[in-house]
């Protein structure tokens, strides 16, 4: 396998994060969440919604042998949007792509990430060094929040 490479989401890169997002929710969210609360994440990202969340926030792609394996996207020292090609779970996309974006944070100056877990990605950070700050409610169900201090 070739090696991952992280670059700035394009306009064109719609469609495909929005399957890749869509693939993720159904084969693997789905075990922790009701398939109402699926149906309507799904319905919302879009390509279109990509396209404008493109303007608001940075968005990240990850490629491997020229193939989009994984997206995040962030503002400032919020994390948002982290999704990894299911067939590529476990092989540290997920890790790398987070710390792409810890290091562009830390270079603006920001003392800690900052992210939303879902259920399903709360372990996940966990595991790359982010700690429990506190949960909250949101339209998509609980979210774990949870930082992770970026030391220069
Ligand atoms: C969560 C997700 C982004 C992780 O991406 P990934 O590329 O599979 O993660 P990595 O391979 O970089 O994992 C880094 C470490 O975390 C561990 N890990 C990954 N997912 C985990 C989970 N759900 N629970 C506990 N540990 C997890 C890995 O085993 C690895 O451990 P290691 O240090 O022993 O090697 C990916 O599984 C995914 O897209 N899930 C579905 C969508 C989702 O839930 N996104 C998060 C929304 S908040």
């Amino acid at each position: 396998m070739g090696e991952v490479t992280i670059r700035p989401f394009r306009p064109e890169d719609g469609e495909t994060l929005s399957a890749l997002v869509v693939r993720c929710l159904r084969e693997v969210n789905s075990r922790d969440y009701p398939a109402e609360l699926i149906d309507r994440m799904c319905a919302h990202f879009t390509p279109d919604r990509f396209r404008e969340l493109g303007s608001e926030r940075r968005i990240y792609v990850a490629q491997r042998d020229g193939r989009v394996v994984g997206t995040v996207s962030r503002d400032g020292n919020k994390v948002y949007t982290m999704f990894v090609d299911p067939d590529a779970h476990g092989g540290g996309i997920g890790r790398r792509l987070m710390r792409h974006i810890e290091d562009l944070a830390r270079a603006e100056g920001h003392e800690f990430m900052e992210t939303g877990a879902s259920i399903t990605g709360h372990g996940f950070y966990r595991r790359i060094g982010y700690r429990d700050v506190r949960v909250s409610d949101t339209e998509f169900g609980i979210n774990h929040i949870l930082r992770r201090p970026l030391r220069r």
